[in-house]
């Protein structure tokens, strides 16, 4: 029984060696050590084995089987290993790898999410209105005459039915004032407007504006002047001078545009207009309260201020971009600056 376990496992090893895939291996595996397998035979023989030469045959038994069962598992792994070789031949592992880019947020977001933080900050929160408008929101309401050359179809993108593309956040002013419940109302909108323009390197037809409102008891004109001199100092940098033209509006009375002082290098510093503001216009208040069937926006008893400015202008002044089509062109070459 000793010389007929040796010769199974010299056969064994000697077979194992020509087994050339896994399949191959699990057939020896169950020829060998399966419950009808050789070894697993020459075991259910040990009854008969007389007493005395047991502890030889049963150490004989177990050796062969655990030399069977490593040397299974060895030739496991290197079929293995052979298959993950042969799976990456003709790549060369040593090239450098591809290095991997990040992306990072559109300079206008960017801005656009400061602008809001920093108004935030001041106590102005979000609100939105729809970019397809009706005349009396964009226009009526704020007090903007049908003959104001603003409306004129040239300028306008109108719809068949009437409505328009909003040529101005402004009217997110009347869609806040026509629904709010109580004062004090400080909101921020930021969003898309629509013009008729021509395109060129200062003008899209679609682009991005930023407006605020606030209005309650006793909201001054030194309230909007600090307000956007704060705004400006932290969007461009606290040396930035703001100045207050005068100028009209039909929404607010008296009403400003704001230029901002840039020092760029190597030229002599200029005033830059960069927003439009001004206190509501009480006729404003006046169409809001007829609409809302209410006093709470009753002219004789509120004041507010707003403004409005153009958020690509802003990029192009904080990155000295000449020309805003590259705003929307998508190039990474031009996005990756930022
Ligand atoms: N809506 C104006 C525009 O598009 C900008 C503007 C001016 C907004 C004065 C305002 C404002 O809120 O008070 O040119």
């Amino acid at each position: 029984m000793l010389t007929q376990l040796d010769l199974l496992q010299t056969e064994g090893l000697a077979a194992l060696s020509s087994i050339i895939d896994e399949a191959g291996l699990e057939s020896f595996r169950v020829a060998y050590l399966g419950k009808k397998g050789s070894v697993t035979t020459i075991a259910a023989g040990m009854r008969d084995v007389p007493p005395d030469l047991k502890p030889a045959v049963g150490a004989k038994l177990n050796e062969v089987r655990t030399t069977l069962t490593v040397s299974i598992e060895e030739k496991l792994l290197g079929l293995q290993s052979a298959k993950d070789a042969e799976s990456v031949t003709g790549i060369d592992v040593t090239l450098p790898g591809r290095p991997s880019t990040s992306g990072a947020l559109h300079p206008l977001t960017r801005i656009r999410d400061r602008a809001i933080q920093t108004l935030r900050r001041m106590g102005f929160a979000l609100a939105d209105g729809p970019e397809i408008e009706t005349e009396w929101h964009c226009f009526d309401a704020l007090n903007t005459p049908a003959d104001h050359p603003a409306r004129n179809e040239k300028d306008t993108f109108y719809l068949p039915d009437g409505r328009l593309l909003r040529t101005h956040t402004s009217s997110v002013q009347v869609r806040t004032m026509e629904s709010v419940k109580s004062l004090p109302v400080r909101i921020i909108a930021p969003g898309a407007a629509y013009r008729r323009d021509e395109i060129d390197a200062t003008h899209l037809s679609v682009f991005n504006q930023l407006e605020c409102l606030y209005v309650d008891r006793d909201v001054s004109l030194a309230d909007l002047k600090g307000t956007l001199e704060y705004f400006f100092q932290e969007m461009l940098g606290a040396q930035t001078q703001v100045r207050f033209r005068p100028h009209f509006f039909p929404f607010t009375e008296p009403s400003f545009e704001i230029d901002v002082k840039l020092e760029a290098k190597g030229q002599e510093a200029r005033w830059i207009e960069i927003a439009g503001c001004g206190m509501v216009d009480p006729a404003v208040f006046q169409a809001i309260s007829q609409q809302r069937g209410d006093a709470l926006f009753n002219p004789d008893e509120v004041t507010g201020f707003a403004f409005g400015m153009g958020i690509d202008r802003l990029a192009m002044i904080l990155h000295s971009i000449t020309d805003i089509r590259h705003l929307i062109e998508n190039d990474v070459r031009f996005l990756g600056q930022f």
